[in-house]
């Protein structure tokens, strides 16, 4: 979307705002895009952890790494794969499904996060192994904390045995085995690598704030003169169910985990009125009505069609109308993965996308 419409809107808005803030930042591909692009201070949030990590990766730096910080993540990673190479466990490597069940058995005893909750289904037990490997070394302190977990969530969404994102992973039978095994055969530590020579070199224009929040509540801090871009859950199923590996990566701390999709228990998910039919409206409309009492602008894209979650393009133009006057109404398509199908493979569905921007009334 961002190259297909959005993207220009945004750029055109943001200049003539003082801070943009992005409350549903997700992948922060739209946070980085406006730190690197303009000159506004951004202010991003998302109820996922792992999400203000991806903001703080270019957030926290109005300037290239330095020095000391590239040699503490490279020291980092040469730590990791020092400690991986006296923890690793030599599997045969075979396109069968013995392999597979061999690595979820070995995976089941092990005293490493990582590799006990996905190792045999989202990552062999050798990929597994490194992840935890990093995360066992991980930098404390920022700025570099952020990078390093920016980094190990690019290799997870490499490497991972799962279409598209982290609900299931896939099954050892027919094609799914053929997926496992391609997934099975990147090396996160190529990724991570790969990754960090990328951000050292990046920054934000302005120094910038994200937090793990609810987006009401980091609207708190807006203010007249403000733009805020809005990108809402569209699904009635929770994101935390699609991210949960990603999650797990980013909080670095133990999880039990059961089922098909290796979850979490949904209590220890973050859980969002937008992603239940029975509050996601009010929560729409609580959210627009908190920009309009403060006086600022927002950016709206959302499917232009009914959604899984109860609302619609229909009804957030209706409640846009209540609270703003709407100054652009554009429709734009593009194509989506999010969901899969029913045969659990990623589903390219091309789907059109409202776009609005209102104005204070
Ligand atoms: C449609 S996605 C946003 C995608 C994002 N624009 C990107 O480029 O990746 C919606 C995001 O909202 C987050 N979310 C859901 N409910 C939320 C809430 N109440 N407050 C903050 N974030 C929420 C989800 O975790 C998800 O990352």
């Amino acid at each position: 979307m961002l190259t297909n419409g959005l993207g220009q809107l945004l750029l055109e808005q943001a200049p003539l705002s003082n801070r943009v803030f992005d409350p549903f930042s997700g992948s922060a591909s739209v946070v980085w895009f406006l730190a690197e692009k303009t000159n506004c201070q951004i202010v991003a949030g998302d109820l996922q952890k792992y999400s203000t990590d991806l903001a703080n990766a270019l957030l926290l730096r109005n300037a290239p790494l330095t020095d000391d910080h590239i040699n503490a993540l490279e020291n980092w990673v040469t730590l990791a794969k020092t400690f991986h190479e006296t923890i690793k466990i030599d599997l045969e490597f075979k396109k069968t499904k013995k392999c597979v069940f061999e690595n979820r058995r070995t995976a089941k005893s092990s005293c490493f996060n990582l590799t006990n909750a996905y190792g045999g289904y989202y990552f062999s037990v050798d990929q597994a192994l490194k992840i935890d490997s990093l995360l066992y070394f991980l930098p404390e302190h920022e700025p570099i904390k952020s990078i390093a977990i920016t980094g190990l969530i690019e290799a997870a969404s490499q490497c991972v045995a799962s279409p598209g994102h982290t609900a299931q992973p896939f099954q050892p039978d027919g094609n799914g085995l053929i997926s496992i095994m391609e997934a099975w055969k990147r090396d996160p530590f190529h990724y991570v690598e790969r990754k960090i020579t990328d951000l050292v070199k990046r920054h934000a224009n302005r120094i910038g704030i994200a937090k793990t929040s609810n987006a009401i509540d980091l609207l708190d801090m807006l203010e007249e003169g403000d733009l805020v871009f809005l990108d809402p859950p569209y699904s009635g199923v929770h994101y935390s169910r699609f991210y949960h590996v990603l999650e797990t990566i980013s909080r670095n701390s133990w999880v039990d985990v059961s089922g098909t999709g290796r979850y979490p228990d949904p209590s220890k998910r973050p859980i969002s009125d937008f992603s239940k039919r029975g509050t996601s409206i009010k929560a729409f409309d609580d959210l627009l009505n908190k920009i309009s009492s403060k006086k600022a602008k927002a950016i709206i894209t959302f499917p232009s069609g009914d959604c899984s979650n109860a609302l619609s393009g229909d009804l957030v133009k209706t409640v846009s109308k209540k609270y703003f006057k709407v100054k652009r109404d554009l429709i734009k398509s593009h194509f989506s993965t999010m969901g899969g199908n029913t045969s659990n493979r990623p589903a390219r569905v091309e789907s059109n996308e409202l776009v609005l921007l209102l104005e204070p009334k």
